[in-house]
């Protein structure tokens, strides 16, 4: 499938760092298209475990080039210290493709975050801290820096001085905070530019002429639908799209190319930071989940909200996002459970809902209404084959592909590239 995007089904942490590795060595390009350094993907690799931040994790690959497109944000610190330690590792970034489009993410964009999640108290949105949201506000509001912009001195520095008239001010006189003048900002951000001129390009006409001469190109999603800024859980999301749609907008590649939308979700959900969640679970259940599952986040850390599978909010992403199919990641993890719920529907105030509420307050107050299904006891991580998966796993899979109306493809049964069962997915040869 020579355009394929994959997409987080839930809220982001679905296990797609693990199904992007496995399947990106397929590919000749695998591309980044929103977000910045707040998704971490930990990416096992022979021995290794490596967590990436903001470089694709096709970046493994001889064979592929890793593209930041135009959607993303780019912290250049964060970028370089992640190229280094991957060059330490003996990977090679040489063939990394940025957008000369991407926006950077500014020192005040992250003093930002943390300022304005520590006005709103109680009311936090759960932010990774990474500056995200500010540098997309500037990027909307045409005072943003672009990658481009670091390659010209004088322009660099009139952008700078233009956006901390009003940076300075928020910092000093809402917040309190230090300010920061031209220079020390264009010291230490030109002094980047030097090592990142190589890998800056243009990604539009790269991955069209790619696609032109029959080359495959992977789109690899961050975060989730249910945190995307248009179609998730608004105002607990991210402050970019990361579904479908934003792999055009975020790269510059038309809805016309894309050949396969592939979703990922796990048996089970979570979610990190704030916001409404109807099947969280706070008893011994949802521990076992967190602690067989290892629920803690790659970028802050922090421990993840468990719950059951929510067959509404996975409907959802097939319709907002298109999905052709989905990856069913950490079955195993559900092992030794006697039984399993999935959400099939919602009720609020006497009403019945199977699809997402469209007013917010019937969703931060929707009840689940669960089907349980027989768990099973064996152990699953050796399974390679969906057949010789035990009965209570087959119909739990068939049970989700019959509720979100799409084929299940892929299943993981553990964390290793080895541990997974592909049920219609045909992979390319080389
Ligand atoms: P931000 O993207 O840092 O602005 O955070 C906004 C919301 O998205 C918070 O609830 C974060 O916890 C969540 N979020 C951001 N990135 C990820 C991710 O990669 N996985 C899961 N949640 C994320």
């Amino acid at each position: 499938m020579a355009a394929t995007v994959l997409i987080g089904a839930q809220w982001g942490d679905e296990g797609k760092g693990k199904i992007t590795d496995l399947l990106s060595q397929d590919f000749d390009y695998v591309a980044r298209f929103q977000g910045g350094n707040n998704a971490g993907h930990t990416v096992i690799h022979g021995d290794r475990t490596l967590k990436l931040h903001l470089i694709p994790s096709g970046v493994m690959y001889e064979t592929v080039t890793p593209v930041i497109g135009n959607g993303c944000v780019i912290d250049p610190k964060v970028l370089l210290g992640e190229i280094d330690t991957l060059q330490s590792e003996g990977i090679s970034c040489e063939r990394l493709i940025i957008s000369t489009n991407a926006h950077l993410i500014m020192p005040y964009h992250r003093d930002l975050d943390g300022a304005s999640e520590r006005r709103l108290g109680a009311n936090e949105i759960g932010t990774t801290r990474r500056g995200i949201g500010p540098a997309y506000q500037d990027k909307a509001a045409r005072l943003g820096l672009r990658m481009q912009d670091l390659f010209d001195r004088s322009i660099f520095r009139e952008k700078v001085a233009a956006a901390l008239i009003e940076k300075n001010d928020i910092l000093q006189k809402v917040y309190g905070l230090p300010t920061y003048t031209v220079d020390a900002i264009a010291d230490e951000y030109l002094a980047y530019a030097e090592r990142l001129k190589p890998y800056v390009d243009e990604v539009s006409p790269l991955l069209n002429d790619a696609l032109d001469r029959g080359d495959w190109v992977f789109f690899e999603g961050a975060q989730g639908t249910q945190l995307d800024i248009d179609h998730g859980t608004y105002p607990f999301v991210t402050s970019s799209n990361p579904t479908s749609g934003g792999a055009c907008v975020g790269t510059g590649v038309g809805p016309a190319r894309i050949d396969r939308v592939l979703g990922i979700a796990k048996a089970y959900i979570t979610r990190v930071g704030a916001g409404p969640f109807p099947t969280e679970l706070f008893d011994d259940d949802g521990r076992q989940l967190i602690d067989v599952g290892h629920e803690y986040g790659t970028t802050t850390g922090r421990e993840r909200r468990p719950g059951w599978y929510d067959a509404v909010i996975v409907k959802s992403a097939v319709q907002v996002n298109g999905l052709t199919d989905l990856a069913i990641t950490k079955l195993d993890v559900l092992s030794g459970f006697d039984e399993i719920k999935v959400c099939v529907a919602y009720e609020h105030l006497g009403k019945r809902y199977t699809s997402v509420p469209g007013h917010q307050s019937a969703f931060h107050h929707a009840q689940p209404v669960y089907e349980t299904l027989p768990g099973w006891q064996t152990d699953i991580t050796g399974v390679r084959r969906f057949e010789d998966l035990p009965g209570a796993a087959r119909d739990y899979i068939n049970y989700l592909e019959e509720l979100s109306g799409v084929p299940v493809s892929i299943i993981a049964v553990g964390p290793d590239r080895a541990q997974t069962i592909f049920r219609d997915w045909e992979r390319r040869q080389r």
